[in-house]
Order: structure tokens, then C-alpha cells, then sequence
């Protein structure tokens, strides 16, 4: 049998790529790994026991009814790296506003997270998969204070790492450092992640193209063009593709990294900024893209390029294959 790669062998092999290898961030991944497998544990119980399913009875402050899934995974994430001393201060989707870890040590920390807890809410209750995503940067301001909003706000260009946890049938973390993409699947029998998918890369171009296709109507003629275009005969693969819409972002990227494919949420009506949210969906996930040799952009521009203005800021969304995304963009643009 050959030598199976644990996450934990795979970082520490790999930390000396990363430019400022002191170990800090090995352990935030480590932080991460440990918060997914308890939330993989609870995803697993879900039907069985009593604080999984449902909602709340409260809405995050951009108005969506909280899941109890959301608050859980969010409190898993968020002591695991409080607790872990890497890490000065967090964002979160599901908290209104950033957080400063009050102690001493936490303050030293030299990086914040910025996260989605639980991405795919709407499918908690129905079985259909979710995930976790996150997106690590190096602090602006002074080690020994508290973070800051500007710790916050930073393009994302400057993420130092990024990735997904996927609970589906499986559960897989997926990550890059900006040196490739590397997957690794949790093997439930021994509680380890194991390198499954090393230096992954999105194929060039796919079949498939996910969006909510009950808002075309509402879009603008470009888009409804890219998605004609799709359905016919007359593109790239005189066939019309395949439509897969999940419903949670990370699942539809998953998919298209390794099968090629489009992710498109656009800006419409109901949501005239675009629904994703740019630092806990849109930038981590830009940022593996990327290096898996795909695109992000908002239709017009690149993603890690644009400059937060605030927490919860919502963006047009395009990502995946490289020619799937500059196809649907010279019809936006045309
Ligand atoms: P979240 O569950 O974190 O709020 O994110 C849901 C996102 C994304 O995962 C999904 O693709 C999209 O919202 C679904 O939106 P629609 O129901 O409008 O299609
Ligand atoms: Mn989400
Ligand atoms: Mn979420």
C-alpha cells in the first residue's frame, strides 16, 4: 500500500514555501482541520440530535434567517482560533460585525480570518451538502494590539491562504497557499485528512454552468446571451450543456474545479449588488481559482483586485473555468 499524506504531514512538509515560515500558519490550518471535524461530526448527526437541524429564530445582520448549523459551525471556528494564539481577530458572516480577541496572547497573534461558517444554509434540513470557507491574511496593524477593520478590509491579492471545507458525501478540505491547491478527504475510520487530490487544476473549459435560472428573467441582456449560448447548439461543444445548480456555492465550485465548469450569481434586482459576499465567499474562493488555473471576476472585473469597503460587501459573481468566465464576459461587455 502506498504511504497515505495526512493534512498534518502535508503542512509541515510544505511550510517552508510559505514566505514568512514560522509555523503560525501550519497551525491555523490546524485549527481549521480540528473546527471542520467537529462541525463534520455535528453535519453527520443532523436528523438524530436536536441542535442540528433548523432555524434559530433570528436573522444575521443582512437580514437571513440563522440556521442552528450557521451558529454552531461559527462558535467552532472562532474558539478554535481564539484558542490556537495565531490569530488576533475574525470576520465572520454570521456576526454583525468583526471580532478583536480580547487577550493578550490572541493580541499577538500576526493574522485574522475571514470566514463562512456554513455556506449553503438552505440545505442543512434537506441533506444536500454544505461547507465551511476561509480566507487567512497577515494583520496590518501592530502585533500586541487589538485587531482592526483595516485587518479586515484587505484585497484579495493580499490573502497569505485560502480554502473550503466540503461536507458532502464526504468530507473534504481543500486549501491553497498561493503554491497550488491540494484537496484531502477525511477518512471517518481514523478521524485524519488524507491527500486525496494534490495540485488540483480546474479544467479549461466544462459543460456545465450553475446559476439560479429562475432569475434570468431579471438579468441583464449579456448574461441572458452567456446562458442562450450554453443552451445551444452553437458553442464550443455544438451541444447544449449541462445546468447543475446546487445551491451551495462551495459544492457548485467543487464540482466545476474538478469537472470544469461556470458559477455565475449575478446582480439582479432582489439583490442589486449581487448576493455572494466578497471576504467570507467571493475572495477565498478567487483565490483558489486562481491558482487551480481558473477565473473569478464580477463580470467586468477581477475579484481579488477589488478593494473592500465593508464587511459584508455583496458582489456580481463569475468564477470557474478560464474560458467558460472570459466567454461570459465579452458578452457582458459587448
Ligand atoms: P449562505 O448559506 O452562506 O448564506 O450562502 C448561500 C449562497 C450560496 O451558497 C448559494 O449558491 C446561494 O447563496 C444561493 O442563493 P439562491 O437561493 O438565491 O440561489
Ligand atoms: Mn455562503
Ligand atoms: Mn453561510
Amino acid at each position: 500500500m502506498s504511504k497515505l499524506t495526512t493534512l498534518v504531514d502535508f503542512i509541515y512538509e510544505k511550510q517552508a514555501d510559505f514566505p514568512f515560515a514560522t509555523g503560525e500558519l501550519s497551525r491555523i490550518l490546524s485549527s481549521i482541520s480540528l473546527a471542520s471535524k467537529m462541525v463534520s461530526r455535528d453535519v453527520r448527526q443532523a436528523g438524530l440530535v436536536d441542535h442540528i437541524l433548523g432555524a434559530q429564530g433570528v436573522d444575521n445582520i443582512q437580514g437571513e434567517a440563522q440556521q442552528k448549523l450557521d451558529l454552531v459551525a461559527d462558535t467552532a471556528f472562532i474558539n478554535a482560533f481564539e484558542q490556537g494564539g495565531d490569530v488576533c481577530g475574525i470576520a465572520s458572516e454570521e456576526n454583525d460585525d468583526f471580532l478583536a480577541f480580547p487577550s493578550a496572547h490572541a493580541q499577538k497573534g500576526k493574522y485574522v480570518v475571514l470566514f463562512d461558517p456554513l455556506d449553503g444554509s438552505s440545505n442543512i434540513d434537506v441533506n444536500v451538502s454544505i461547507g465551511t470557507i476561509f480566507s487567512i491574511y497577515r494583520r496590518i496593524s501592530s502585533e500586541g494590539t487589538p485587531a482592526t477593520l483595516e485587518d479586515m478590509l484587505q484585497a484579495g491579492t493580499e490573502q497569505i491562504a485560502a480554502g473550503y471545507v466540503l461536507y458532502g458525501s464526504s468530507t473534504m478540505l481543500v486549501y491553497t497557499t498561493g503554491k497550488g491547491v491540494h484537496g484531502f478527504t477525511l477518512d471517518p475510520s481514523t478521524g485524519e485528512f488524507c491527500l486525496s487530490h494534490p495540485d488540483m487544476k480546474m479544467p479549461e473549459r466544462g459543460r456545465m454552468y450553475a446559476m439560479n435560472e429562475g432569475n434570468i428573467n431579471t438579468c441583464e441582456p449579456g448574461l441572458k446571451e452567456y446562458i442562450a449560448y450554453c443552451q445551444s447548439n452553437d458553442n464550443d461543444y455544438n451541444a447544449p450543456y449541462s445546468g447543475r445548480y446546487i445551491g451551495s456555492l462551495v459544492a457548485d465550485f467543487h464540482r466545476n474545479l474538478i469537472k470544469g465548469g461556470i458559477y455565475i450569481y449575478p446582480a439582479i434586482p432582489a439583490s442589486p449588488e449581487g448576493r455572494l459576499r466578497l471576504l467570507y465567499e467571493c475572495n477565498p474562493l478567487a483565490f483558489l481559482a486562481e491558482q487551480a488555473g481558473g477565473l473569478a471576476t464580477t463580470g467586468r472585473k477581477r475579484i481579488l483586485e477589488i478593494k473592500p469597503s465593508a464587511l459584508h460587501q455583496r458582489i456580481p459573481y463569475f468564477v470557474g473555468s478560464k474560458l467558460m468566465v472570459e466567454k461570459a464576459m465579452s458578452l457582458l461587455q459587448k
